[in-house]
């Protein structure tokens, strides 16, 4: 038995997904303990491609548990769509293999559409949100007046408190001047929604204990990235979950004395959806990987913005989630490149630091200072054994596993699921 979490190590979007999928194979139990359908994690497996949002990437291995733990904040009619799609793509998604947090509380129309009248209304200091009502479920929880998944089990319950949030989050919206939330719809098209989803939830730290006693190993997979997190991201400009390993604790009633292993995903360069500072952010990196049809958001579609690999926030990331490894994707995005840079500290005004700065104003004025690496120019994508990988590149990982203070040991060359190397 070993229980691993996987964190994301920048913005999101690192690869985690492919790590997970990767690292299920070794595993009995895959969790996801926090964040909702924001995430989009993509798998490439024999040849077909496959985008997961709520439901833990590990649902492609038919033999393995899946858990939606009670940290996420779950959309009914959502997950009620991600099924649905994955059964059209040949899923099996049963009771028996899938397990909702009856502790896991409910993102609603309601929440959505004040995601979206909130960040209207921040204008130009919008975050950027996926509009999936993330922010508004959580404030509901950390406000005390969110509904829980174990509502889905007591539909005349669900009903009335249902109505009564309605017209209590109907205030904020006429206030701003958008349309309402129609109650008898929202309640018509939830309480359908429960019938499906009532048999999977139950009590999964019970659930999760009890596999762990059977002598079982769980895999926590990360959303979101670190420099999301509600606490140690660049706030505002993040979710509002706690993304980072000790996410994963909370969000599923495991123990950290539990937890034996923790693999931070980075790319080999740096991504961020949404507003906020970016350091090292290059618009020609960003051409060069929109023509090669890559970095275009699993969720939403829209484009991110690409920079040179940060190790700065690399490195704080494996400090603050306690990885003892990293799993670098996308390798093979630099194969093109003459010459490709490294940030290894920052400028704030006329100190260097060596850590990222607390307010997003500071982190907006930080200049990067860079170490430049010569690049390999040869396709990578083919590669099959880290031993043949070009000697340049070998050198580069081997730079940015010295900074990060961890080591590599897992490699993306490629987004298929053969396409992971395994380092050392
Ligand atoms: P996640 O949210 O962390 O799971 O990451 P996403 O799935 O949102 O974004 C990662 C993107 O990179 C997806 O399109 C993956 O298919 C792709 N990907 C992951 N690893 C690799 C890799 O090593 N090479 C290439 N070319 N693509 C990769
Ligand atoms: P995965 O799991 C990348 C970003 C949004 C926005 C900010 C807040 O695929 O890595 P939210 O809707 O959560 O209130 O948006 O967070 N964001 C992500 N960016 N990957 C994600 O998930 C993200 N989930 C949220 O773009 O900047
Ligand atoms: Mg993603």
């Amino acid at each position: 038995m070993s229980n691993t979490i996987v964190v994301g190590a920048q913005w999101g979007d690192e690869g985690k997904g492919k790590i997970v999928d990767y690292l299920t194979e070794g595993t009995d139990v895959v969790v996801r303990a926090a964040g909702g359908n924001n995430a989009g994690h993509t798998v490439i497996s024999g040849g077909n491609k496959y985008v997961l949002h709520l439901i833990p990437s590990g649902i492609l291995w038919p033999d393995k548990l899946c858990v939606i733990g009670n940290g996420v904040v779950m959309d009914p009619l959502g997950l009620i769509e991600e099924i649905n799609k994955l059964r059209g793509q040949g899923v099996k998604i049963e009771q028996a293999n899938l397990l909702i947090s009856e502790t896991a509380h409910l993102v609603m129309p309601y929440h959505r559409a004040l995601d979206v009248a909130r960040e209207a209304r921040r204008g130009d200091k919008k975050i950027g949100t996926t509009g999936r009502g993330i922010g508004p479920a959580y404030a509901d929880k950390v406000e005390r007046c969110g509904l829980r998944a174990i509502l889905l089990t007591q539909p005349e319950v669900l009903e009335s408190e249902l109505r009564d949030r309605v017209a209590f989050h109907n205030e904020t919206l006429a206030a701003a001047g958008v349309d309402l939330v129609d109650a008898d719809t929202t309640v018509a098209s939830i309480l359908e929604a429960a019938k499906i989803l009532a048999p999977h939830i139950t009590n999964t730290t019970v659930a999760l204990h009890e596999a762990m006693k059977a002598g079982k190993s769980l895999l926590f997979e990360g959303a979101q990235g670190t420099y999301l997190d509600i606490d140690h991201g660049t706030y505002p400009f993040v979710t509002s979950s706690n993304t980072t390993s000790g996410g994963a604790c909370t969000g599923s009633g495991v123990p950290p004395r539990k937890i034996d292993r923790v693999v931070a995903v980075g790319k080999a360069y740096t991504t961020r959806v949404g507003s906020g500072p970016f350091v090292t952010e290059n618009e020609n990196i960003g051409d060069m990987l929109h023509n090669m049809g890559r970095e275009f958001g699993a969720t939403t579609g829209r484009a991110r913005r690409c920079g040179w690999l940060d190790m700065v926030l690399v490195r704080y990331a494996v400090m603050v989630n306690g990885a003892d490894e990293l799993a670098i994707t996308n390798l093979d995005g630099l194969d093109g490149l003459e010459t490709i840079k490294i940030c290894t500290a920052y400028k704030l005004r006329d100190k260097v630091i060596h850590y990222p700065p607390a307010t997003c104003e500071d982190l907006a004025i930080c200049e990067p200072i860079y170490e430049e690496h010569k690049g390999w120019v040869t396709d990578i994508s083919g590669v099959t054994r880290y031993e043949d990988l070009p000697a340049l590149a070998k050198a580069y990982l081997d730079r940015l596993a010295e900074l990060a203070g961890a080591r590599v040991s897992l490699l993306g060359v490629g987004p298929a699921r053969e396409q992971t190397l395994v380092v050392g």
